[in-house]
């Protein structure tokens, strides 16, 4: 792993300019999305893109999401129709990410696509992201920007805990509003399916289809294969749906049940969500077991589980 000096950079025209040719050079930067930071690389640069797994540490190639300035782009890459057309229409730019075939000549790095015939495309709605986006006028390869089976950063100050010396750049766009990553949907024979819950809330994506959506087992055979279990683990260990702590524990509230830190003292999942990592970066740092209140099972609240139960999940 060559080490790196990692700068700052703000949010100025000049800022993205430079952020902008650092990826075009092949360069690590880190950038703010509406859901999590992402670190990012030119998608169509292997080298660049093999940085991303040696900077996180990942432990195996996944796929990567590709983030585009919008669907024209998005179509350049990838076989856009039926239901991903209004999936797009009604959530593009936003923390959607559609999992579509790649088209011929889409020229995206196989290190991007883990060598499947498709690819997982979104149009971040962060006016930062979609700026550098348009700076670099490319698509960018991105997954959160954390050291791997770790929590994924919503502020430049836990890219740098993770990552500073790893990449070359971070934009300091602020903290992420959404604070979950995005909803991910991919098609099995035209067929929508939910691949990871997220930003954008199941109920919102059925009500434009009109449907239903079935959700992927964990580990089935389309199941987006980056989705480990531990993926985003803190190094304590995690007890969910308690309703209070039990000696020696750090206690996660939530609504009325209040504690050491509260997701939303309102009860509000947005808040919540946007607050999660924050709170478990701040939790994890003091080195004690940490027990979560219960977080209702809707709307963004699905997300915010699924990442608890990861986190919580065993690991070796
Ligand atoms: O909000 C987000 O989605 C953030 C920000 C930075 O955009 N990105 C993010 O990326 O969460 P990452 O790499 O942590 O998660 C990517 C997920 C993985 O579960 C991966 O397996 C899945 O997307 N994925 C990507 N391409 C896929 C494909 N072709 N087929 C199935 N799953 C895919
Ligand atoms: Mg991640």
């Amino acid at each position: 792993m060559q080490q790196r000096t990692t700068i700052t950079l703000g949010v100025e025209s000049s800022d993205l300019n430079q952020a902008a040719d650092l990826l075009r050079a092949g360069g690590l930067v880190s950038f703010p999305t509406e859901t999590v930071y992402g670190l990012g690389a030119d998608a169509c640069n292997g080298r660049a893109v093999a940085g991303i797994f040696a900077a996180k540490n990942r432990p195996s190639f996944n796929p990567l999401i590709v983030h585009v300035a919008d669907t024209e782009a998005a179509r350049r890459y990838a076989v856009l129709e039926g239901d991903a057309v209004r999936l797009a229409d009604a959530f593009w730019p936003g923390p959607l990410t559609l999992v579509l075939p790649l088209t011929l000549d889409h020229g995206l790095s196989e290190l991007v696509t883990a060598g499947l015939p498709t690819v997982g495309l979104r149009v971040p709605a962060h006016p930062v992201a979609a700026a550098l986006l348009r700076a670099f006028d490319g698509p960018v390869a991105a997954p959160s920007a954390n050291p791997s089976g770790r929590i994924s950063p919503t502020q430049a100050a836990h890219v740098l805990a993770g990552l500073d010396g790893r990449i070359d750049a971070v934009v300091d766009g602020g903290a992420c509003p959404v604070g979950v990553e995005s909803t991910i949907v991919g098609f099995e024979d035209a067929q929508p399916v939910l691949l990871r819950p997220g930003g954008v809330p199941v109920e919102a994506l059925e009500r434009v289809l009109d449907t239903r959506l079935i959700q992927r087992a964990e580990g089935s055979a389309i199941n987006a294969p980056g989705q480990l279990l531990s993926h985003y683990a803190p190094k304590a260990r995690l007890r969910l749906n308690a309703d209070a702590p039990e000696p020696g524990e750090l206690y996660l509230g939530f609504g009325a049940h209040t504690g050491d830190l509260n997701l939303s003292v309102s009860g509000d999942l947005g808040e919540a969500a946007a607050q999660l990592f924050a709170c478990l970066h701040a939790l994890d740092d003091k080195g004690r077991p940490i027990a979560v209140a219960p977080i209702p099972d809707t709307g963004l609240g699905r997300a915010i589980n699924d990442r608890l139960q990861r986190a919580a999940a065993p690991r070796d």
